[in-house]
């Protein structure tokens, strides 16, 4: 039996298992199964030991532990680098276990899924500056016009920015600003903070200044739950919206490519099994 696992704490939210299980039966992967563990700091070092010893075929990362996983790994590729996180092991053979991180490939592709959204010349704006942002941020460089972050403490989206300086065209295109700030003309505003998750929590920002504008679109990387006060007050303000659903399918969808070599298809089927929860 081929096991593969999600790791973290808490973990009972997490629907990866219903996606992976999903995937695995279609594809015919009849001795592959995949889990969810709820793991503990100590366990980080022993986790890892299984994969060199093909104990289990892959995991998933995910919080706490998406960086402190990463002082037990054998090496890191290069969607690591920017982010310092990581969300997935995989053996490379030679008992040689690799992390990589395939958020920022999952929210590139989310802006693939249909209706597409175009970021090309549009102006972004970042809120929040943790280990998810930096992921996300390295997408936007080339192609966006203006890259605006703001984060409640500051100093941590100045040093996201401050890892630009010297990299073209990255350097001019950020802009940190305050906390309660908003910029003048923006076309996608990216909610990246863990704000959202529980009920009824609230980031405290105004956006009525985008009230009526069916341009800006609203995008948060939360997708449990669906609507957080962040899309429910844009969609009322008549904005449009996005939740975090297609990014985390996509992020599954290339553990997955990476784990078996097959590339699966984001169907109406596996969709609703994140509807049925
Ligand atoms: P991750 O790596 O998953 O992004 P993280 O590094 O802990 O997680 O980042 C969490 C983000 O949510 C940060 O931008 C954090 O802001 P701070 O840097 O000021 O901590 C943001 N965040 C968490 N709780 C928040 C709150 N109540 N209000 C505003 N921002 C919050």
């Amino acid at each position: 039996m081929k096991k593969y696992l999600v790791i973290g704490n808490p973990i009972d939210h997490s629907l990866s298992p219903l996606i992976h299980n999903y995937w695995m039966k279609k594809h015919g992967l009849k001795d592959s199964v995949y889990e969810k563990r709820k793991v503990e700091e100590q366990d980080l070092e022993d986790i890892v030991n299984q994969v060199r010893n093909d104990e289990i075929a892959g995991v998933n990362v995910t919080l706490p532990f998406k960086k402190r996983i990463i002082p037990f790994l054998d090496s890191l590729d290069d969607t690591v680098t920017h982010s310092k996180t990581v969300n997935t092991l995989l053996n490379t053979g030679s008992k040689t276990v690799l992390g990589l991180n395939t958020d920022g490939m999952g929210f590139e592709r989310s802006f693939t899924m249909k209706p597409s959204i175009e970021y090309n010349g549009k102006n972004i704006f970042i809120i929040g500056a943790g280990g998810v942002t930096s992921s996300i941020l390295f997408s936007f460089i080339l192609n966006a016009n203006k890259i605006y972050i703001t984060n409640r403490t500051k100093k941590k989206a100045e040093q996201l920015r401050d890892e630009y300086i010297g990299i073209t065209p990255g350097e001019k295109k950020i802009e940190v600003i305050d906390w309660g700030e908003n910029p003048k003309i923006c076309d996608l505003i990216i909610n990246t903070t863990s704000v959202g998750l529980k009920n009824n929590e609230k980031l405290g920002l105004d956006f009525n200044k985008y009230e009526n504008n069916k341009n800006v679109l609203f995008y948060d990387l939360i997708y449990n739950p669906k609507e957080t006060n962040f899309l429910r007050d844009a969609r009322l303000r008549g904005n449009k919206t996005m939740n975090g659903e297609m990014m985390f399918l996509n992020q599954a969808l290339v553990s997955f490519e990476r784990w078996t070599g097959i590339s699966p298809q984001i169907d109406n089927e596996v969709i609703k099994l994140l509807d049925n929860d």
